[in-house]
C-alpha cells in the first residue's frame, strides 16, 4: 500500500467522488488532491481539501481540468467509458476505472435485468480498455464483489438496519454461498496502490475481500458488529420464493434472485492483484455503533 502521498504535487481527477469509494478515499489522511466530479456536488464547507467541479459525464461539455495526468472512475462503468474521450482532450493519460464482479456472477441470472447488466459492465469495459488503447492511455480496471463501508452501503449496511428494526434476518435456505465483501476504503487504497505499479497497465483484476464467508455468516458477523447476538431466520427456497411473489412490489431495488443466490459460491481469486500490486484486503468485521 501507498506510504505517505500527501506531497504528490499532480492531483488526481476523481470521477464519482460521491460513491461509496469516492468517500472513503477522501476520508483518507495521507492520500493525493482529489478534483472532483459530480453532478451534485457536496456543500461547500464540506468541500474543504478538494477541489469540486460540477459536471455530468454523459454531457457533451468538455471536462474544465487543465493540468491532470491521471482519473480515477469511480462511477459506474458505462458512465466512464463514453467519457474517455473528452478524458483525453483534458490531458487524461492514465486512467484506473471500477468495473464489478457482477459482469460474472450476473452473466447466468435467470432475471434478464441482470443479464443485461452483466452484458452491460462487459461491453463498457471493453469500450474503455479499446478506447484507452486507441489513444495512448494507460488503464487498469478493477472489479470488486459487494463492497461495504459502515452506515454508508446498501448491502451489509442494509442488513445492519434491517437488523437492527426486526431484530431478526431472513434466509433463503441454509445461506451456504459464500462471500467475499470488501472495504470500500481498502478499495480506495487499491486504485492509489495501481498507480504505483507499472505491472498493472492493461490489465483487469478481480478484487475480492480478505476473508471468504458464507452468507448466513456474513450476516451474523453483522450482528456482532452491532454488539447484538445473532438471529437469523432460515425459510424454505420455496417458500422465501412464494413470500417474495407477494411482497416483492414493495421492496424497491429487491428481486427474487437474491434469494437464489444465497446459496450459490460468488467468490474470486486475489492471486493476481496480490501479486501485481500488493492487495491485502481486511476481514470482514463491520463495526456498526450500537
Ligand atoms: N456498490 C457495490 O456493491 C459495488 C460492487 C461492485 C462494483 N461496484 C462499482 O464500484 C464503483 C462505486 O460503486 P458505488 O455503488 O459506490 O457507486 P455507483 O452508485 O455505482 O455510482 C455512483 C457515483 O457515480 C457518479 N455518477 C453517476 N452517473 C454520473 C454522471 N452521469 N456524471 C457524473 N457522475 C456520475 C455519482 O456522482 P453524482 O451522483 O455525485 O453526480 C456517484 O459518485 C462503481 O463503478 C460500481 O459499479 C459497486
Amino acid at each position: 500500500m501507498p506510504g505517505d502521498m500527501s506531497q504528490t504535487p499532480a492531483p488526481l481527477l476523481c470521477l464519482g467522488a460521491t460513491s461509496l469509494i469516492g468517500g472513503a478515499l477522501s476520508a483518507l489522511p495521507d492520500r493525493p488532491r482529489l478534483i472532483c466530479i459530480s453532478r451534485r456536488p457536496p456543500p461547500e464547507m464540506e468541500q474543504a481539501r478538494d477541489r469540486w467541479i460540477t459536471a455530468d459525464l454523459t454531457g457533451s461539455e468538455p471536462l474544465p481540468v487543465r493540468d491532470v495526468e491521471t482519473a480515477l472512475g469511480l462511477a459506474p462503468i458505462w458512465v466512464v467509458a463514453p467519457a474517455v474521450e473528452a478524458l483525453a482532450r483534458s490531458g487524461i493519460r492514465r486512467i484506473v476505472a471500477f468495473s464489478s464482479t457482477s459482469r460474472w456472477t450476473k452473466t447466468r441470472s435467470a432475471d434478464a435485468a441482470e443479464r443485461e447488466i452483466a452484458d452491460r459492465l462487459a461491453r463498457s469495459e471493453d469500450a474503455l480498455a479499446a478506447a484507452c488503447d486507441r489513444l495512448a492511455i494507460g488503464w487498469t480496471l478493477l472489479r470488486p464483489t459487494l463492497i461495504y463501508r459502515e452506515g454508508q452501503d446498501g448491502n451489509v449496511s442494509r442488513l445492519a438496519h434491517l437488523a437492527r428494526r426486526f431484530g431478526i434476518i431472513p434466509l433463503a435456505g441454509a445461506g451456504a454461498g459464500l462471500r467475499q465483501p470488501v472495504h470500500a476504503e481498502d478499495l480506495a487504497r487499491a486504485a492509489l496502490a495501481v498507480l504505483e505499479h507499472p505491472a498493472t497497465l492493461g490489465r483487469a483484476y478481480d478484487l475480492p475481500g480478505g476473508e471468504t464467508l458464507s452468507y448466513r455468516a456474513m450476516v451474523e458477523r453483522v450482528f456482532e458488529g452491532m454488539g447484538h447476538r445473532p438471529r437469523v431466520l432460515a425459510i424454505p427456497p420455496v417458500l422465501w420464493r412464494a413470500g417474495f411473489a407477494l411482497a416483492g412490489p414493495f421492496l424497491p431495488g429487491a428481486n427474487a434472485q437474491m434469494g437464489a443466490r444465497m446459496e450459490a459460491d460468488l467468490t474470486f481469486d486475489p492471486a493476481p492483484a496480490q501479486r501485481d500490486f500488493n492487495w491485502r484486503p481486511r476481514d470482514f468485521r463491520p463495526r456498526f455503533p450500537a
